[in-house]
């Protein structure tokens, strides 16, 4: 029987030869200036036969950064070193989208210009550390809230992020509103207590995300952009009092726009792919049931979960993190139901080719 895996999937305007999708992975490896380079196109490129890549995530301006060494797409030299990336990947016959990022808290003030503070809905700090520029651990800041005013300059980020993804090549883009980073710092209520339009409400909360959705759609059209969220999510200390409540209203709303698929993670992998302690009901198959457009699942799976998750119909794609880091031929290797190269933890953040373009492939 053909694993389900394995067959074509048309995504918008896209028609993707497998529903193997490479999920959005850090790896810290740009270029000075946060610039993709030559490097991070083989990279891609190497991993060009999944039916559709999700680049890690990049900042959409210099504010929105939080880790050194991750790359931008706010700046010309940066959109020049993305277009090797789809370049690579398109000669391969392969799909590539942009993940679209503003980490909001999760930042520290010597990553930032002028040393200034990060910004998040609330001045509320986490509890777990933050990278410096040098890429040291150390503790959080509190952030300054954003001014009312100052929030539809974060949209117009995001619609330039878009933009600039667009005159790179990419295929579409991906928002990052998932894993503690400034979206979900304004829909989870353990971070936005802010009592003007942007908190309050499930409306309220939700408003920011549907902004820049809009705003993306209408650069990109609506088939050639995704939404990632992660439901009971608990990475940078994110919170809710109510996330089915919260989701589910989430996927509704989300209809109205119309973004060609969600992404759910799933509660068991935390947001830097490390177990986690949580062990509760998955989201996906209630949200699955609210929204009506593609659904992409990622979070521990192998192969056989993977396969098994579509044949439900519980989700159309699934994207592999940890897997797709060691296993450049993952799809070839699934097709055979070849073993997998271990990965290697210690190379997924920052370094050289090690542990980055070196995994090997069956072929030669
Ligand atoms: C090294 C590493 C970097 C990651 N970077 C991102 C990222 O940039 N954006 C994102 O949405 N998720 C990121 N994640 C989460 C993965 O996309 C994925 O959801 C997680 O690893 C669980 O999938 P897996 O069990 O197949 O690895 C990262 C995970 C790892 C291990």
């Amino acid at each position: 029987m053909t694993q389900a895996l394995l067959t074509a999937f048309q995504l918008g305007p896209h028609l993707l030869k497998n529903r193997i999708v490479m999920a959005p992975l850090t790896r810290m490896r740009s270029l000075p200036g946060n610039v993709p380079g030559p490097m991070n196109a083989t990279y891609y490129g190497q991993r060009a036969s999944m039916g559709l890549i999700i680049t890690e995530a990049a900042q959409v301006s210099a504010q929105g950064i939080g880790y050194p060494g991750t790359p931008g797409i706010h700046s010309p030299a940066q959109v020049e070193g993305w277009k090797q990336v789809t370049q690579a990947v398109h000669e391969k016959g392969g799909k590539i989208f942009l993940q679209l990022w503003h980490v909001g808290r999760v930042s520290h003030p010597s990553l930032q210009e002028g040393n200034a503070l990060p910004v998040a809905p609330s001045s509320i700090a986490m509890t777990s550390q933050v990278f410096t520029n040098t890429g040291e651990m150390t503790a959080p800041v509190t952030p300054r809230a954003l001014e009312l005013d100052e929030i539809s300059v974060i949209v117009q980020q995001y619609r330039d992020g878009a933009k600039n993804a667009l005159s790179a090549g990419f295929d579409g883009v991906e928002i990052h509103s998932a894993n503690g980073y400034l979206l979900d710092q304004f829909l989870q209520d353990g971070t936005n207590h802010r009592e003007d339009k942007y908190g309050g409400s499930l409306e309220n909360r939700s408003r920011l995300l549907m902004e820049v959705v809009t705003a993306v759609t209408e650069v990109f059209g609506n088939d050639r952009v995704g939404v990632r969220l992660s439901p009971h999510g608990s990475f940078n200390d994110i919170s809710d009092s109510d996330p089915v409540k919260l989701f589910s209203y989430v996927a509704e709303a989300l209809n109205r726009v119309a973004p060609v698929y969600i992404h759910l993670v799933e509660p068991r992998v935390s947001g830097g792919g490390e177990e986690s302690d949580f062990h509760g009901e998955s989201a996906t198959p209630t949200l699955r049931k609210i929204f009506k457009g593609a659904l992409i699942s990622a979070g521990g799976y192998d192969r056989e979960g993977g396969n098994a998750t579509i044949d439900k119909g519980d989700a159309d794609l699934i994207a592999y993190g940890r897997p797709a880091i060691a296993n450049p031929d993952l799809a070839e290797r699934f097709a055979i139901q070849a073993d997998l190269n271990p990965y290697d933890r210690a190379t997924f953040y920052g370094g050289d080719a090690k542990g980055y373009t070196d995994y090997p492939t069956l072929k030669a």
